[in-house]
């Protein structure tokens, strides 16, 4: 059902969840394991995702998955003979963590079917999505849960009636690795309009500092552009060529970006990985104090 908002647009219920990637950086962990199951630090990393989605009001999820990805769908439904043994142990609080994924969201999935793309993922939840704007978040990003982003892309869309993405400044020296967007000012300092979009541009040839990460709050008609979106970058549908359509042609009212400057985590990359892991671990009430002497005490030991 749609419902109108005071603003005269619609409330967005949906978070599409690209999640048919082969993880090929990390073989073996990789090999019969979807990526999006490796633990950050005690969760699986697309547990955050669909925490963030639900956080900001989105209950209603479509991961967009593959062959080998059954480990997602089983991490979301109930694993009765677990919750049975704990029960009888009564050990509430490990059940409350296998039940609070069990119940967090009402979530679907659709295959993809053939691997050409972020933009043809995302065209696969047309049926799903229909006439109303949605919103898409990327597994390998993680947004810390204490900084606002999500809720605040969705309040964009509705006041601006546009389509709506996360931007963050990053080093020139890593703009190969992201859609780079060229931008306005508008009068809001922490929002910009989108004037062009390139997707992983080659070193030197980025022309802002500015990458989409992965958050984006889309108007339905992405789905009429994705249609005519020939493959770009790497052979793919690039969803960067979409918006790039969308934005210099002012359809559907054009693209904005909501500049984030809290903490997001990159678990697409072994290095970045590992990081995030650290980061949030030492941040734990329960695992930081017993993570951060050692942790010092390590680092002191090295060159
Ligand atoms: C995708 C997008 C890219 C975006 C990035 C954010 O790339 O294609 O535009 O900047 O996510 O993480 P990927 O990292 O999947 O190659």
């Amino acid at each position: 059902m749609r419902m109108p908002t005071s603003s005269g647009s619609f409330t967005i219920t949906k978070a599409v969840i690209p999640a048919a990637g082969l993880g090929t950086r990390f073989l073996p962990a990789t090999k019969a394991m979807p990526k999006e199951m490796l633990p950050v630090v005690d969760k699986p990393a697309i547990q955050y995702v669909v925490e963030e989605a639900v956080a900001a009001g989105l209950t209603d999820v479509l991961m967009i998955t593959g062959r080998n990805k059954s480990a997602l769908e089983n991490h979301f439904d109930r694993v009765g003979e677990l919750e049975t043994t704990l029960e009888e142990k009564g050990d509430t609080e490990k059940l409350e963590k296998v039940n609070f994924s069990t119940d967090l969201a009402e979530v679907h999935y659709v295959r993809q079917g053939a691997p050409l793309g972020l933009g043809h993922a995302v065209q696969r939840a047309r049926m799903h999505v229909g006439d109303q704007p949605f919103a898409v978040l990327l597994g390998d990003d993680i947004i810390d849960s204490r900084d606002v982003l999500l809720s605040r892309m969705i309040a964009e869309q509705g006041l601006r009636n546009a389509s709506i993405v996360a931007l963050m400044e990053v080093d020139p020296s890593a703009a190969h690795l992201y859609g780079i967007a060229t931008v306005e000012p508008t009068d809001d300092p922490d929002v910009v309009r989108i004037t062009g979009l390139v997707e992983k541009p080659t070193f030197g040839d980025q022309l802002s500092n500015y990458a989409i990460i992965g958050r984006y709050v889309l108007q339905p008609q992405i789905f009429d552009v994705l249609d005519n979106t020939p493959p770009g970058k790497g052979g793919e549908i690039q969803l960067t060529d979409a918006l790039q359509e969308l934005a210099t042609n002012n359809i559907a009212g054009g693209v904005f970006g909501v500049v984030f400057r809290g903490r997001r985590y990159d678990t697409g990359d072994r290095v970045d990985y590992i990081k995030a892991i650290v980061q949030l671990a030492v941040e734990r009430e329960d695992l930081g104090p017993e993570l951060r002497p050692w942790l010092k005490t390590f680092v002191a030991t090295l060159d």
